[in-house]
C-alpha cells in the first residue's frame, strides 16, 4: 500500500540504532553507578546522624561519596537525581528497586518528599564538604510542610555559600496526574489481555469460562475511556505478533467503546458494546490454532472452518457461565461481524437483514486493526491511514460510512501510531489526535529523527498546528511510511 516509485528521499535509519538508544550500555553503567550512589548516599546519611564531623567513618563516607558523583558527572557530563512516585531516576534512566536497596530508596524518598525536593542535580566539582552540609541540613528538623521545608532548605545551602546542588519542587501536579493515567491504561490493557487469554483457552479446551472476570475488565476499559480517552487508545499500537488474538480482541473492545462514546452512547450501553467487542471472534476458539495461524493459501475447508466462527461464537456464548448475564447483543454481533451492510459476507444470512448499530461499531473497529496488525498469513500490515481511507472510499468494505467517519474524527486522518514523514525531513509517530477539529490531519506527533536521521529515543513531541511567525505551519506530513522498513517497533513509544 505504500510503494510507488518515487519516494521523496527520507532519512534512514535502522531499528539497531534504535535499541542502542533504548537499553545500551552506556544505560547500564548509569544504572549501576547511579545505585552505587544511592548506596553511598544512604551510607554517608547515617554516618553523619550517628558521629561527629571529624570521626573516620564520616569522613569515609562522604569522601566515597564525592567520588561516586564526581565519577558520574564526569563520564555523563551532568548530573541529576530525580524522584518520581516511588521511583528514583539518575538522569533519564530509572533505578531498579529491589530487595537490597529498598532500605536506602525508601529512605531517601521520603526525605526527599518531607524536603519538598522533586529532583537535585549536581554540579562540576562537587565536594566532601559540600555533601556534609547537605546531608545535616537534610536531617535537621524544620517545618513540617514540605514547600516552605523546601525554601528553608535552599535558604540555608545558600547562606553557607554551597553552589552544587541545584534543588527543585516536584514536576507539577499537570504532568504527575498525566503519568498516573498512563500507568492506569498500562495496567488496564495488561489486565485485560490476561483475562481475555484465560477466556479463550477455557473455551479452547472444552470448559465454561466464567463471565464476571471479563465484565470487571470490561468496565474498567470503559471507566477509563470516559476519564481519559487518549492514553488507553494510544496502547493498542502494542500488537504483539504472538499474543494477536488476545491483543486483538482487547483493541477491538478499546477503539469500539472509543466510538460508541463519541457516537453518544450510555455507560450502559457502552459496557453492553465493550462485552459484545471482546466476544465478537470468541468462535475461532473452536477452530483449530493451525488453521487460524497458517501463512500459505487455504483449502476450501480450511476456510469454511475459518468462517463458521461467526455461528461458533454464538454457541460458545451460550456456554458460558453466568450467560444470563451476557447480554444478548453480544451473541448478534458475534454473529454478524463479517456479514458486511450489503450482506455479501459471512455468514450468508436467510433474509434481508440490517446489521444492528453494535455489530456495525465492531465491524469498523475489527476491520481497522486487523489490517493494520501484523499476522501469520499478515506480514506488512497496512498503515492505519492507507486502512482509514479504505474502509471510507471503497463500498465493497461493507462498512457504516458514517459510523467511519465518526472513526476518522477519534483517530484523526493519521491515527495513533502511524508512523509519517515530515516536510522537515524528520521521522515522526503520531501520539494523539489534534483536539482541534479543523486540524485533524494535523495531529499531535512525536518526533523520532532528526533531518539526517539520527535516532531520538523517546523523541519529542510537536503539534503541527504550530504555526511561525509568517503563519505558516512548522511541520506538515507528507506522507506515511511502514515502521518495519525502518526497524521501528512503534509499540515502543507508548510505553
Ligand atoms: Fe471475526
Ligand atoms: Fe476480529
Amino acid at each position: 500500500m505504500t510503494g510507488g516509485s518515487q519516494r521523496p528521499s527520507t532519512p534512514r535509519t535502522s531499528g539497531q540504532g534504535i535499541a542502542a538508544e533504548g537499553s545500551g550500555s552506556g544505560d547500564a553503567f548509569v544504572r549501576r553507578a547511579g545505585r552505587n550512589l544511592i548506596f553511598a548516599t544512604y551510607g554517608a546519611l547515617r554516618a553523619v546522624k550517628l558521629y561527629p564531623v571529624e570521626n573516620a567513618a564520616v569522613q569515609k563516607a562522604l569522601a566515597e561519596l564525592a567520588g561516586q558523583s564526581t565519577e558520574l558527572l564526569a563520564s555523563e557530563g551532568e548530573l541529576e537525581l530525580r524522584m518520581s512516585g516511588e521511583f528514583i531516576f539518575v538522569n533519564e534512566t530509572r533505578l531498579r528497586l529491589d530487595l537490597e536497596n529498598f532500605a536506602s530508596f525508601s529512605h531517601l524518598l521520603s526525605l526527599f518528599r518531607a524536603a519538598g525536593i522533586g529532583s537535585i542535580s549536581l554540579s562540576e566539582g562537587v565536594t566532601a564538604k559540600d555533601w556534609l552540609i547537605f546531608l545535616s541540613l537534610l536531617q535537621t528538623t524544620g517545618s513540617d510542610d514540605p514547600s516552605e521545608r523546601f525554601d528553608q532548605l535552599t535558604e540555608k545551602l545558600e547562606s553557607a555559600g554551597v553552589q552544587a546542588f541545584t534543588l527543585a519542587v516536584p514536576v507539577e501536579a499537570g504532568a504527575k496526574n498525566r503519568e498516573r493515567a498512563t500507568e492506569r491504561a498500562k495496567r488496564t490493557y495488561t489486565q485485560s489481555v490476561a483475562a481475555t487469554r484465560e477466556l479463550m483457552s477455557s473455551v479452547r479446551m472444552g470448559g465454561s469460562p466464567n463471565i464476571k472476570k471479563i465484565k470487571r475488565v470490561v468496565q474498567g476499559i470503559v471507566d477509563q475511556i470516559l476519564s481519559d480517552e487518549t492514553s488507553l487508545v494510544g496502547l493498542t499500537t502494542i500488537r504483539d505478533y504472538d499474543e494477536y488474538t488476545f491483543t486483538h480482541s482487547v483493541n477491538v473492545c478499546i477503539f469500539s467503546v472509543a466510538l460508541g462514546k463519541r457516537l453518544g452512547l450510555t455507560k450502559i450501553q457502552l459496557y453492553d458494546l465493550g462485552m459484545a467487542a471482546l466476544f465478537h471472534d470468541i468462535g475461532k476458539s473452536r477452530v483449530p490454532q493451525s488453521i487460524l495461524n497458517k501463512s500459505g493459501g487455504l483449502s476450501d475447508d480450511e476456510w469454511r472452518l475459518i468462517a463458521s466462527h461467526p455461528w461458533l461464537g454464538v454457541l460458545a456464548l451460550f456456554q458460558v457461565r453466568g450467560a444470563q448475564e451476557l447480554p444478548y447483543r453480544a451473541m448478534i454481533v458475534a454473529h454478524e461481524h463479517h456479514m458486511k451492510r450489503d450482506m455479501s459476507g459471512y455468514p450468508k444470512p436467510i433474509r434481508a437483514r440490517e446489521l444492528s448499530m453494535f455489530s456495525k461499531i465492531v465491524a469498523i473497529a475489527d476491520g481497522f486493526d486487523a489490517a493494520t496488525s501484523r499476522r501469520a498469513y499478515q506480514t506488512v500490515p497496512w498503515t492505519p491511514a492507507d486502512v482509514m481511507m479504505e474502509m471510507r472510499d471503497n463500498p465493497r468494505r461493507g462498512m457504516d460510512p458514517v459510523i467511519v467517519k465518526a472513526f476518522i474524527n477519534l483517530t484523526g486522518v493519521y491515527p495513533v501510531g502511524t508512523l509519517v514523514i515530515l516536510d522537515t525531513f524528520e521521522l515522526a509517530i503520531v501520539h494523539a489526535v489534534n483536539p482541534l477539529q479543523e486540524m485533524l490531519s494535523r495531529p499531535i506527533v512525536r518526533i523520532i529523527s532528526d533531518p539526517q536521521g539520527n535516532v531520538l529515543f523517546p523523541g519529542t513531541t510537536a503539534d503541527l498546528a504550530d504555526r511561525n511567525a509568517e503563519g505558516g505551519f512548522h511541520r506538515t506530513i507528507i506522507k506515511t511510511e511502514n515502521p518495519e522498513r525502518y526497524g521501528i517497533r512503534v509499540g515502543d513509544y507508548f510505553t
